[in-house]
């Protein structure tokens, strides 16, 4: 049995991903905002007789400190993690920032889940067959990535940084597997296609209508699990792999060139000393 975490486990594709682990006998530990989702998670691995295997940790992971004190509570109670799925976003329509004072979908869409699968590599690493999931939405063009604005100062539309955001876990995606594929970690990029989730979001009237016209035509949460289950269930060989809505793509074209992810990878670096620094600067204060 596999001991599983899902970032945004709370609902949509992974609170359904959860409760299928959950039934298969696995552990698993949901990560989300909502305590109220996060109760009805617990009931419903109490209903399913699991309640033992079933853990949620409330959280909000577009803050720095939080996906730090995530990582610690998850190292320190699972030793082993078989699985860290990544499902977690938030739709803006307007550009707000964090209390750490990073524009949101950045923090959210992409800097958490640097943080955690970094934070995790070595509980990661003490499975059998480690899998990291960042379902977001592999192969769009390098192009989408503003290298002098990552967080969109200037120009922001929502479609925009949610777009910037897969690539950008496309990148990080290079990157991860670059440095910890011979430890046996597999990074799998999943594109699930259109799905009829809850689409969490801070949206504007008209961006409200077309969600609620999209998800007239999505398809079922549950017609997006299989190539995720597959993934945690049997990783592919390689370090990194990508699939869009359970066909798999290249990732040795130009859209994940190594070089932008590392070129990332410094630039995050970058961020995250700045907004430490800041932070420390204010507390000596
Ligand atoms: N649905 C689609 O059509 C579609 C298409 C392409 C890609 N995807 C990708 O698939 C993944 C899952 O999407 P979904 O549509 O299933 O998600 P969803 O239904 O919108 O749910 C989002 C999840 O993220 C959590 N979340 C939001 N803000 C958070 C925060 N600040 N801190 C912690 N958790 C937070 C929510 O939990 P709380 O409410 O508890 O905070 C919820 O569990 C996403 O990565 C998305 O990019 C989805």
């Amino acid at each position: 049995m596999k001991t599983i975490v899902i970032a945004g486990g709370t609902d949509g594709i992974g609170k359904a991903l959860a409760e299928v682990r959950l039934g298969a006998g696995d552990t698993v530990v949901v990560v989300g905002r909502s305590e109220t989702k996060g109760k009805a998670f617990l009931d419903t691995a109490a209903a399913l007789g699991a309640a033992d295997r079933a853990v949620f940790l409330p959280a909000d992971l577009s803050l720095i400190e939080e996906n730090e004190r995530i990582a610690d509570e998850l190292r320190a109670r699972f030793p082993t993690l078989d699985a860290l799925i990544f499902c977690a976003r938030h739709y803006r329509t307007r550009r707000a920032e964090t209390a750490d004072g990073i524009e949101e979908n950045f923090a959210l869409f992409y800097l958490s889940r640097y943080l955690l699968g970094h934070a995790l590599v070595d509980a990661l690493s003490a499975a059998e067959h480690p899998v990291v999931v960042n379902v977001a939405g592999p192969g769009a063009s390098l192009n989408v990535v503003r290298w002098d604005d990552l967080e969109l100062r200037h120009g922001y539309h929502g479609g925009a940084a949610l777009g910037q955001g897969g690539k950008l876990n496309d990148l990080l995606g290079v990157a991860f597997a670059e440095r910890y594929g011979e430890l046996g970690i597999r990074y799998v990029l999943i594109h699930p296609g259109v799905t009829a989730t809850s689409f969490s979001g801070s949206y504007d009237e008209p961006t409200l209508q077309q969600i609620r016209s999209m998800q007239s035509f999505a398809k079922p949460v549950e017609a997006a699990l299989p190539p995720i289950l597959a993934a945690v269930d049997a990783p592919p060989a390689e370090p990194l792999s990508a699939f869009v809505e359970g066909v798999r793509i290249g990732v040795t074209d130009r859209s994940f060139d190594p070089a932008a992810a590392r070129r990332l990878d410094a630039d995050t670096a970058r961020i995250l000393l700045g907004r430490r620094g800041k932070s420390a600067a204010a507390e000596a204060n």
